[in-house]
């Protein structure tokens, strides 16, 4: 087998020709209707995440920067979830296109071709299902076609290939055709350069290649990957890009998904560790999601997994053991052991051990929440503390009030919700219960174990228990000895 070509094709064109750039006259069809058989799933593919993102999510911010005419999205599987996954990425020039029965790639772009804008010259093709896809590896096959080469494709040498098919090249080197690898003969499966399913081809020759397509092979399936073979039949080259497996890595069952979400995760770590500044204790335990941003000087302890858009702020100290999703944590912040979800941890707060910030929790600057609290929509003012042991929830609490141990608010009549409202500097006493709706006024106290039940006015002090009876010698009067 010959040496696979390490070096794309750069045709050197003056700088002002970027003809050779992703432009308005490309349109991007992405591949998403199959099912996705290998992963023994009731969910499509395309819909499972990888360090946080969909799949097919993960293809499209590739697509992002390039600046593409349009964006075809070929969907058939739960094509209803997978567009509306689509459409909330946000692209322009954004369109899906069902593909009613799956018949295999090439039946996918076929379904495509007639949405393409008038305008458009060429067709970039990538697969729904390789999330470590980058900006520069499509850049590469731009570059490679240089205006001239009617089409391109990427390819990378695996230590082993098993699932993709295999790129034949010819004695002189350049790409033959691709044989999928339940067609190839014992010869052929020896080769280790794979096909990364992702093509730039020019669209008049795309939409005469696709009219060829037979499915006479193993899957008896319109394969995509037979335009290689009639596009060089035709005496037409194709560009190879060597790109590597870390960027072109198809996922087709689950344990490929974990690998290609490690991956992601490391990108995403190192992007932290070298270009912004934070430490990261332990990255083999510290699991972030890729749109988890970060500022300088944070610190994250080992355990750590952050999710969904969480943002930890300037010098804030996460960590050990924190499971954060769709956070935000102000500067100085400490965050020890903790659950919280949609939850605003303020500037310099300190938050658990073992504490669970539920939805709408906002902590406000200087406030603490510490052990086995649980809080759920409640506003924290500055400077407020809960703690220990308390749940409070449906809660406005005001500055500087301090809500001891053992407080709950009893929000929940079995039907309904009801409001507690705590004022600026007022103190709840131990194990106070706070059956709302209730308002606890400014500066005002509650003793400990008290059941409030009406609202306590400003600056008084509410008792709500029993008088403690004390029965002098009761012990000596027992006539059972004890
Ligand atoms: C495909 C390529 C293989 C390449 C590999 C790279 C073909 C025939 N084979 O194989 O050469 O090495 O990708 O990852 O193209 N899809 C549809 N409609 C269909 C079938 C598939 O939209 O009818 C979509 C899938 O949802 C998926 C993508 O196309 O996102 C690729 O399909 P998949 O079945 O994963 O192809 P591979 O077997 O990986
Ligand atoms: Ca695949």
């Amino acid at each position: 087998m010959p040496a696979p070509d390490q070096t794309a094709p750069t045709p050197s064109l003056p700088d002002d020709d970027a003809h050779h750039e992703a432009a308005g006259d490309v349109a991007v069809v992405v591949l998403a209707a199959g099912k996705g058989t290998r992963f023994r799933s009731d969910l499509a593919k395309v819909l499972h995440r990888a360090a946080g993102r969909t799949l097919v999510h993960h293809v499209l911010e590739a697509v992002r920067p390039l600046d593409v005419g349009q964006v075809v999205v070929v969907v058939g599987h739960q094509a209803d979830e997978v567009g509306a996954e689509v459409e909330a990425a946000g692209l322009d020039g954004l369109s899906t296109v069902a593909q009613v029965d799956q018949r295999g790639t090439g039946h996918a772009v076929q379904q495509a071709m007639p949405a393409l804008a008038e305008g458009i010259r060429r067709v970039l093709i990538l697969p729904g299902d390789t999330p470590l896809l980058t900006p520069d590896a499509l850049r590469g096959l731009f570059t490679a076609t240089g205006g001239e080469v009617p089409a391109s494709m990427l390819t990378t040498v695996f230590d082993d290939p098993t699932g993709y098919g295999r790129v034949i090249r010819s004695a002189d080197g350049s790409v033959d055709r691709v044989v999928e690898q339940r067609d190839a003969t014992p010869d052929e499966l020896e080769v280790r350069e794979g096909n990364a399913g992702m093509y730039l081809v020019d669209r008049g020759l795309l939409d005469d290649a696709l009219t060829r397509l037979g499915d006479d092979n193993a899957q008896g399936e319109l394969y995509l990957t037979d335009i290689v073979g009639i596009l060089r039949g035709d005496g037409h080259a194709i560009a190879p890009v060597v790109a590597p497996e870390s960027v072109i890595g198809g996922v087709n069952d689950r344990a490929q998904l974990a690998a290609a979400a490690a991956v992601l995760r490391e990108r995403h770590l190192d992007h932290l560790l070298r270009e912004v500044g934070v430490t990261v204790v332990d990255p083999v335990t510290t699991h972030l999601d890729v749109d988890v941003e970060v500022a300088r000087d944070a610190v994250l302890l080992p355990g750590t997994i952050l999710e969904r858009g969480t943002r930890i702020g300037e010098r804030a100290v996460v960590g050990p053991n924190c499971h954060l999703t769709a956070c935000d944590v102000g500067p100085d912040a400490t965050v020890h052991s903790t659950r919280a979800q949609d939850a605003v941890v303020g500037e310099g707060a300190e938050v658990g051990p073992f504490a669970h910030l539920r939805p709408g929790t906002r902590l406000g600057v200087a406030t603490k929440v510490g052990a086995y609290v649980e809080t759920k929509n409640v506003q924290v003012g500055e400077r407020s503390k809960i703690p220990h042991l308390a749940y409070v929830g449906d809660t406005r609490i005001g500055t500087g009030v301090n809500v001891a141990c053992g407080v709950i608010t009893v929000n929940y009549d079995g039907r309904n919700k009801h409001r507690t409202t705590i004022e600026d500097d007022a103190f709840v006493g131990c194990d106070t219960m706070l059956v709302a709706p209730v308002t606890i006024g400014r500066g005002a106290y509650t003793a400990a174990g008290s059941t409030i039940t009406d609202d306590v006015p400003p600056g008084s002090l509410a008792i709500a228990r029993s008088r403690q009876v004390v029965k002098e010698d009761w012990v000596a009067r027992q006539d059972d000895g004890r």
